[in-house]
């Protein structure tokens, strides 16, 4: 029997890490078992199976079929990876990425190829193509770099097989490997220890995004921020050895509108807390916490690629935060480049003041109306979410709506936390115009996470829409997963490419 095969010529480009070769075909209806095959089974679904080595093993194993389930069956001429796929009506975007994930995790060193069945589902042909792709390169992802002994990766090539002759199913896996390759790039640069991945370092990246998407870049260091009046950002930079930049990359697809985006990341790409410095013990993870400019970047990228009808300007505050005798110091006031005034009580809650500024940057400099922040903000975050669930802080109903539901359909969760005047309280100041972290509430840190999104709301300018995302809790994860390795996640690129491209 002939395969028809729909080809993807152009498989990958990436210069940074190896990914998987990924091929699409329509499925045979006799299969060799050349390479193993990675099949899906539902769970509590009436055997149905074809194979029967599979109906076999179900006969013995009829509870099998949870999400994440694994069995390799290979006997009898037949070479078959079962993984459960969970409840059939919960099978969503993010289960079949994961499923896929699990696939290819589990033959990472054992197999050269490998074939998936993709498994039926309600999704779109697009989009269920461009989940599998998504799967299979985040969980090829390598986080070995350091390590001089590697455990030798086999898989480089994996068969997606598909029900049907459908356009879909390669425009959907085109645009995975587009986010795929962003989302690496992120999950890479999040790893990176901050010896290395300094802002300089994030700089050359950005550079290179820049040039290779044909992206306009500038590039506002220390001192020019200071010249600038961008109090918040020098104050912050100005207790580390490192340069330190705020970078802007402009996308234009829409000559006609007057709206922009102003997508703006934290990128602190060391955060010791500064002279409120924070307890030893789990500091070394806030290598992670440039985690909001590296989605940024790799969301500017995606964007670059695949040139929606919208303009976007992408802004990353870049710096590290140390102690020394030039850092801020608790006391301090620094008039911000919005032109109000901050006190700062404590130096560890040096996102939000860093942003502000990154965000007046975006609102005066480059005319962005629409606001989206992405931060690793708060660590009371994770006291409110956990670690699946980021944070959504608006002024807008309508733009906080549209990133639940956009981040929904691509499985990243968000959930609205409220912004009542109440909390306006917190941050008030008797020597400035407000303060940089809460006090006075009945318990020290109440409302942390609100108390970071309140003082970046004052720097949003009138009529101006602005939705602030807290992703302490899922920006990083160092539980290992059947479908991730440890680590950077890349959280909210998909969300903020999904906003960039669904609008117009
Ligand atoms: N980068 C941290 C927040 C963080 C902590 C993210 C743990 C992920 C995990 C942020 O700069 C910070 O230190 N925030 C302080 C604010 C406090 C001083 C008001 C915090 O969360 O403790
Ligand atoms: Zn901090
Ligand atoms: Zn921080």
């Amino acid at each position: 029997m002939v395969k028809s095969v729909i080809r993807v010529d152009k498989i990958i480009f990436t210069s940074y890490i190896t990914l998987m070769k990924i091929l699409l075909s329509v499925k045979p209806d006799k299969f060799s078992f050349k390479n193993p095959l990675v099949l899906a089974m539902f769970e509590g679904e009436v055997n149905t199976s074809n194979f029967d080595l599979v109906a076999d093993f179900l006969k013995l194993n009829p509870s099998f079929g949870k999400f994440a389930d694994t069995q390799w069956l290979c006997i009898k001429g037949q070479n078959i990876l079962l993984v459960g796929a969970g409840k059939k009506d919960k099978f969503d975007y993010a289960k079949l990425q994961n499923w896929a994930g699990i696939g290819v995790r589990f033959f990472l060193e054992k197999a050269d190829e490998i074939e998936i069945l993709v498994p039926p589902s309600e999704l779109e042909t697009h989009t269920i193509t461009e989940a599998v792709s998504l799967g299979v390169e985040i969980a090829g992802h390598d986080i070995q770099v350091y390590k001089t002994e590697k455990k030798p990766v086999k898989l480089k090539s994996i068969q997606l097989l598909v029900e049907k002759n459908d356009r879909g199913f390669s425009e959907g896996l085109k645009k995975g490997l587009v986010l795929a390759e962003y989302i690496n790039l992120a999950r890479r640069l999040g790893d990176m220890p901050s010896n290395e991945m300094t802002p300089s370092y994030f700089l050359s990246v950005a550079k290179k995004v820049a040039k290779e998407q044909k992206l306009k870049i500038t590039i506002i260091d220390k001192l020019k921020a200071k010249r600038l009046g961008m109090g918040g950002f020098a104050a912050i930079a100005q207790g580390s050895v490192q340069p330190s930049f705020l970078i802007a990359l402009e996308y234009k697809g829409d000559v006609k509108s007057k709206d922009k985006w102003g997508i703006v990341g934290k990128g602190v790409t060391f955060d010791s807390g500064g002279i409120s410095i924070k307890p030893s013990s789990g500091m070394h993870e806030m290598k992670y916490d440039m985690s909001g400019a590296g989605a940024v970047l790799a969301a500017m990228g995606v964007i670059a690629k695949l040139k929606p009808k919208v303009n976007a300007v992408g802004i990353m505050a870049v710096t590290e935060n140390m102690p020394g005798s030039s850092a801020v110091k608790p006391g301090d006031i620094i008039k911000t480049y919005s032109g109000k005034t901050a006190e700062i009580l404590n130096t560890d809650a040096e996102g939000r003041v860093i942003l502000a500024d990154a965000i007046s940057f975006a609102q005066k400099d480059f005319k962005a109306n629409i606001l989206v922040d992405v931060a690793t903000l708060t660590g009371a975050m994770i006291i409110s979410l956990g670690d699946d669930i980021a944070g959504v802080f608006s002024n807008n109903p309508v733009l906080a709506d549209q990133i639940i539901r956009l981040g929904k359909a691509v499985g990243e969760k968000f959930w609205q936390m409220p912004m009542d005047e109440e909390y306006d309280e917190l941050i008030k100041s008797d020597f400035a115009d407000f303060t940089n972290t809460g006090h006075g509430s009945s318990m020290p840190g109440a409302a942390g996470s609100i108390t970071g999104a309140k003082f970046i709301e004052r720097v949003i300018e009138k009529n101006h829409a602005w939705v602030h995302v807290d992703i302490a809790g899922t920006a990083w994860d160092m539980k290992p997963k059947a479908f991730r390795s440890v680590g950077a996640t890349g959280f909210a690129v998909k969300t903020l490419v999904e906003l960039l491209t669904s609008n117009k």
